[in-house]
């Protein structure tokens, strides 16, 4: 096909049909040109997607409409903000950037909680708020909101819609950034999409992937992973009002989206217009690795699981382009990597150097974690890592067992070494911890637990040992440091700031008890905040920490867009990393990974340039003539370069 006839020819009979009545002239005039500026990227990706369906054109009018529809509903307000993020789009560089996550009615009650809480927020420095999902969604188990029944509707325990707008506004005016999730992978089995497939709607029965007998499942599920292997074996769930197998990655009741299917696609881009249409500034792609099913393949990271995501992103850079996506790939680092571009997901959680954070943690080695780092944090200069110690989801252990080979380490050994490490079956442990998904054909499990309780403080305000404390709080305070200083937007898990701990009431409710995770998904109610300014505690500790750190991140702008250098400081326990802004300012961030003081010469680290280096954390100074450093255990230097004097 000759394809660039092909799109002109496609466009010219779209703008005929196109009904633009609800926009102004000029409105007009700023959708058709983002149309014509993005249509031949869109309409390539497509018709890699569609274009072998007779009926590709019908689909393609339709998704054009949508987007005229969508940008003409966006208020006024929000076209500004496009504006303005076009003519600035790095915006999520800025070192003044810090987000938090949280559930709107663990942090808050609810959403008008929520609202009163912004000067809290505030206080902490948060400038993108990531509320966990909010839509109406099945009572009891919901996968904690994972399974939408209307994308359109707050679910009523959280509130109204109309609370929600209030908070969008709200938030913006606080100068925080809302992050809403898009989880576009499964609707639960609750959707209109999915009542209308039960009850034999065969154009919704087409939305799903439907299967009169396990035969095609049997076949996918020879290369397919399990998720939840503790609720349920496979990838297929029987429904028995359709008497039809249905796909459920996740959940029986989160049924997997077809996106084989071109009404799916324009179904859903619809559903995303509404969403951005809030307010939000980033949409959390959830679970994206999973979109496209290919037989014979694990069907995760599929190559038109980038087309179909690259195709949603032009359709925001047309009707709702301040909106930026954010991808939640938990697979391979080399995978996760394919997901970072400015015309796919400009932001992406970064697994990677979370589960090394704690691998470290118990190994006191750092050479994991520095040569993964070396090899995979470098991302395009258009685009940002979102570096995260916990969330609301358990640790998978994803390093490159290619890698870790290389440094002998082997990666299944090393994988149930940090499971017990974690889950309290090694000796020496200072982590309390939760096993989590055990897969009981091989044994297999992640691991949950509030940051604090895994650092140690759980077990260290348990038997009451100072040191323990002491050491839990550094190790709290020092991974933090990382995702503050090492280059992304820091994403602190809402009550990691407080250092709370387990919550294991979950045990006893019925809907959660089987799953682990709702072990670190815990209240923090004003008492816990009042608690942390209390002196000498060691929540006070940690939340007076972290300020420091906050303020030193918000003050320098080598924090912001700036390069990041992994050095290799030939030293067990010392991870070290230079970032370099275009000025040339530099920060050369040390952290002592292990209980026991570190020496290291200025020299190896490149600090014998002439240049005087100023710790930010410490009084410590390095002068032109080459030192040896000392870090006390856990310790953290920011060494700022400046000019010599
Ligand atoms: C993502 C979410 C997780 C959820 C899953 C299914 O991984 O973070 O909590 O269970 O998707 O939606
Ligand atoms: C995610 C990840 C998986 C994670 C799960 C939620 O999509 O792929 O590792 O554990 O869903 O718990």
């Amino acid at each position: 096909m000759d394809i660039e006839r092909e799109y002109k020819r496609s466009l010219e009979r779209i703008l005929t049909g196109l009904d633009l009545s609800g926009m102004s002239k000029r409105e007009q005039a700023v959708f058709i040109d983002r149309l014509n500026e993005q249509f031949p990227r869109l309409f390539a990706l497509l018709v890699d997607i569609y274009g072998q369906r007779y009926d590709f054109f019908y689909y393609l009018q339709q998704l054009v409409q949508t987007l005229a529809n969508g940008f003409t509903k966006r208020s006024n307000v929000l076209k500004q903000k496009d504006n303005a993020r076009l003519a600035a789009p790095h915006w999520y560089q800025d070192e003044n950037m810090l987000g938090m996550a949280c559930y709107v009615d663990l942090f808050a009650g609810d959403l008008k909680g929520l609202q009163q809480r912004i000067p809290y927020l505030v206080e902490t420095g948060i400038t993108y708020l990531h509320l966990m999902p909010l839509y109406d969604s099945p009572k009891g188990d919901s996968d904690g909101g994972y399974a939408v029944s209307d994308y359109r509707k707050v679910n009523d325990t959280l509130g109204t819609n109309k609370d929600l707008e209030e908070l969008s506004k709200a938030l913006a005016e606080a100068g925080i950034s809302l992050v809403l999730d898009f989880v576009f992978n499964h609707t639960s089995d609750e959707h209109p999409w999915a009542l209308a497939a039960k009850a034999g709607d065969q154009k919704y029965q087409e939305f799903y992937y439907m299967f009169d007998d396990k035969h095609v499942p049997d076949e996918y599920e020879k290369h397919l992973r399990e998720i939840f292997p503790q609720v349920r074996r496979g990838n297929f769930s029987w429904d028995s009002d359709s008497n039809k197998w249905v796909w459920t990655t996740f959940n029986n009741f989160q049924w997997d989206l077809n996106y084989t299917n071109p009404a799916v696609f324009n179904a859903i881009t619809d559903e995303m217009l509404y969403l951005a249409n809030l307010g939000c500034e980033a949409l959390r792609l959830d679970a994206l690795a999973f979109i496209w099913k290919e037989m014979g393949t694990n069907c995760e990271n599929q190559a038109k699981a980038h087309s179909l995501i690259q195709a949603f992103n032009s359709c925001l850079q047309i009707a709702a382009p301040a909106v930026v996506f954010k991808s939640e790939a938990i697979v391979h680092p080399d995978e996760v990597l394919k997901y970072i571009d400015k015309q796919e997901c400009q932001l992406s959680y970064n697994p990677l150097l979370m589960a090394l954070i704690w691998n470290t943690l118990a190994t006191r080695d750092t050479h994991l974690l520095t040569e993964s780092m070396q090899e995979s944090f470098e991302i395009s200069p258009d685009c940002a890592w979102v570096n995260y110690v916990r969330c609301h989801d358990d640790i998978g252990w994803t390093f490159d067992d290619a890698v870790a080979g290389q440094q002998g380490v082997n990666g299944y050994d090393h994988r149930r070494f940090l499971n017990q490490f974690y889950t309290g079956r090694f000796e020496g442990s200072f982590a309390t911890g939760v096993a989590f998904g055990e897969n009981p054909s091989n044994g297999d499990c992640r691991v949950c637990g509030s940051l604090a309780s895994l650092a140690g403080l759980e077990q260290g305000i348990e038997q009451n040992n100072a040191t323990l404390i002491e050491h839990a709080v550094a190790r709290i305070l020092m991974v933090h440091s990382i995702i503050l200083s090492i280059g992304g937007i820091p994403l602190i898990y809402s009550g990691d700031e407080l250092a709370l701990l387990n919550d294991y009431s979950y045990e006893q409710d019925d809907s959660k008890k089987h799953d682990e995770r709702w072990v670190q998904r815990i209240p923090v109610t004003d008492a816990d905040i009042q608690a942390s300014k209390k002196k000498g505690t060691p929540q006070n500790r940690v939340a007076t920490g972290l300020q420091t750190l906050i303020g030193l991140r918000k003050q320098y702008s080598v924090f912001g867009q700036a390069s990041t250098r992994i050095i290799n400081p030939h030293q067990n326990a010392l991870f070290a990393y230079q970032r370099t802004a275009k000025d040339g300012t530099a920060l050369l961030a040390i952290c002592n990974f292990s209980e026991h003081k570190q020496k290291v010469s200025s020299v190896t680290l490149g600090l014998g340039n002439g240049d005087v280096w100023q710790d930010l954390l410490s009084p410590v100074r390095v002068s032109p003539a080459p030192q040896e450093l000392e870090l006390a255990p856990y310790q953290v230097m920011w060494l700022l370069n400046s000019q010599p004097v």
